[in-house]
């Protein structure tokens, strides 16, 4: 049996409007990266002052993303909905750990960041977290819990499941590796870093693709997109960056996608 969709007649006429919008946004700050690196880890060149501390950025500018979701799910009463409370957690597992818990594995050696790149993260965080709750919570298209056993459910949380073993585990190795060398970079390897220099952007851009498939909503499409906007160009920056640091660098390794680019 299809799900039960439920379209809302109140969906205010703006909210898609904006939401294809800030996802066109995603192609011209992707172009851009593609030829300014953000200015952060090892690509800070030092001159976007003042700089925090890494820990301090990115408790701040993560945590919109767990809060606001959480207020406007409250305020909509999203828990009365089984398929509203998965869409919740599923977020939730992803962004408690980046904001709250991430900062402080961060090794107190991690490269600062600036200030104002706190802020556009910070910023980025609250449209984005405002336009998932809006669409996921106020304006629910699916809200049936004949969704859960829909494909596109199953296969996304398969999908997003899979993205998010991969970001936690290449994130742990590279922890690992800053504590083993405080204040340095080595090459790291095992897990996905066989293939690719930077699996855990592989891991995220996944588990926003699942996320796309799972809601089957423009606010995850768009989410999806943006991640990779963002994360594709820096992926390419990072192996740029290890080939020229280190002579011996695993000829092999792409960038991103293994065996691709
Ligand atoms: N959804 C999105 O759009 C988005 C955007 C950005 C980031 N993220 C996610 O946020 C997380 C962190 O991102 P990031 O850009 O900071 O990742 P990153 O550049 O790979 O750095 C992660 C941490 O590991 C350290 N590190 C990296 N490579 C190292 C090496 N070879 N040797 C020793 N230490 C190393 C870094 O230190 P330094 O800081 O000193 O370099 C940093 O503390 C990732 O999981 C990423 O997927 C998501």
């Amino acid at each position: 049996m299809p799900p039960e969709t439920i379209t809302i007649a109140t969906r205010p006429d703006w909210l898609p409007t904006l939401m294809w919008a800030w996802l066109a946004l995603a192609l011209p700050v992707a172009v851009s990266l593609c030829f300014i690196n953000a200015p952060y880890g090892r690509h800070n060149p030092g001159t976007w002052r003042p700089m925090i501390p890494a820990r301090t950025g990115w408790l701040v500018m993560e945590s919109p993303a767990v809060l606001v979701p959480a207020g406007v799910f409250i305020w909509a009463r999203g828990w009365e909905s089984p398929v509203l409370l998965v869409f919740f957690l599923i977020w939730q597992m992803h962004y408690v750990h980046r904001a709250w818990i991430y900062p402080f594995r961060l090794a107190r050696t991690s490269s600062p960041m600036p200030m104002l790149l706190m802020l556009m993260g910070l910023m980025y965080n609250l449209i984005n977290g405002s336009l998932q709750g809006a669409w996921l919570f106020v304006h629910p298209v699916v809200s049936s819990a004949d969704w859960l056993g829909d494909w596109r459910f199953v296969t996304g949380a398969v999908v997003f499941g899979i993205g998010f073993v991969i970001n936690m585990d290449s994130c742990n190795r590279l922890l690992r590796l800053r504590r083993e060398k405080p204040g340095g970079y080595s090459v790291p390897h095992g897990g996905l870093f066989r293939w690719v220099s930077c699996p855990n952007y592989l891991g995220e851009i996944v588990e926003w693709i699942g996320w796309a498939l799972l809601t089957w909503s423009p606010a995850g499409l768009a989410f999806a997109v943006w991640t990779t906007a963002n994360l594709t160009p820096r992926a390419r920056a990072h192996h740029h960056w290890y080939h020229d640091r280190f002579p011996d660098y695993p000829a092999k390794r792409k960038a991103l996608v293994p065996g691709i680019f």
